[in-house]
């Protein structure tokens, strides 16, 4: 089963020059435990935007090529989906933009920090999704460097 799991703007923005445009402690505290021991699953652009591999946790990269540093490097996508959609295994798609598109159909659960800002200069977006397919439960929401964001779980209904 796939979870996605971003932090994305009021127009679903999620990067820009291969970098995150929101920076929140909490966004991060609540990714590393909600991610904390599970296979995360990401695109190579993402992988390639990390300081080195994620603690804790299985890194998997989607990539046309190898990609030795990872846990597990894979290229054939469809057969990766197909092996792990009906598990009960929760698998977290950590991104990019590309990722996200792909897995969106799978996904059961999207876990979004919904950032109140916006920024005209992005170049990576979340899909756009119909809300109305998803139960939406507030797990948390605040201010951090004047930044008003919620923390919340979409279920597929
Ligand atoms: N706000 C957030 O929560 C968040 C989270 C994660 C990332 N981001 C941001 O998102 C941006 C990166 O996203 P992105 O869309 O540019 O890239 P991405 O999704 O991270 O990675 C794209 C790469 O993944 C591989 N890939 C994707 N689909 C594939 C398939 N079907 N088969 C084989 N390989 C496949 C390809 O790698 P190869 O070219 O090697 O074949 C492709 O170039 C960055 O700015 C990052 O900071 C934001």
């Amino acid at each position: 089963m796939f979870s996605l799991i971003a932090a994305i703007g009021k127009n679903r923005e999620l990067g820009k020059n291969g970098k995150l445009i929101f920076h929140l402690k909490d966004d991060m505290k609540f990714f590393r435990e909600t991610t904390k021991s599970h296979k995360v699953v990401m695109g190579r652009k993402t992988w390639e935007s990390l300081p080195g591999k994620l603690k804790n946790r299985e890194n998997i990269v989607i990539s046309r090529n190898p990609v030795p540093e990872a846990d597990q490097s894979v290229n054939d996508l469809p057969d990766f989906i197909n092996t792990h959609k009906d598990s009960g295994e929760e698998i977290f798609v950590i991104g990019g933009g590309m990722v996200y598109f792909e897995f969106l159909k799978y996904a059961k659960h999207l876990y979004l920090t919904e950032v109140n800002a916006s920024d005209s200069t992005a170049d990576t977006f979340f899909p756009d999704f119909d809300k109305t397919n998803y139960e939406k439960t507030l797990i948390t929401k605040g201010t951090e460097n004047g930044l008003n964001y919620s923390i919340s779980k979409y279920t597929l209904k």
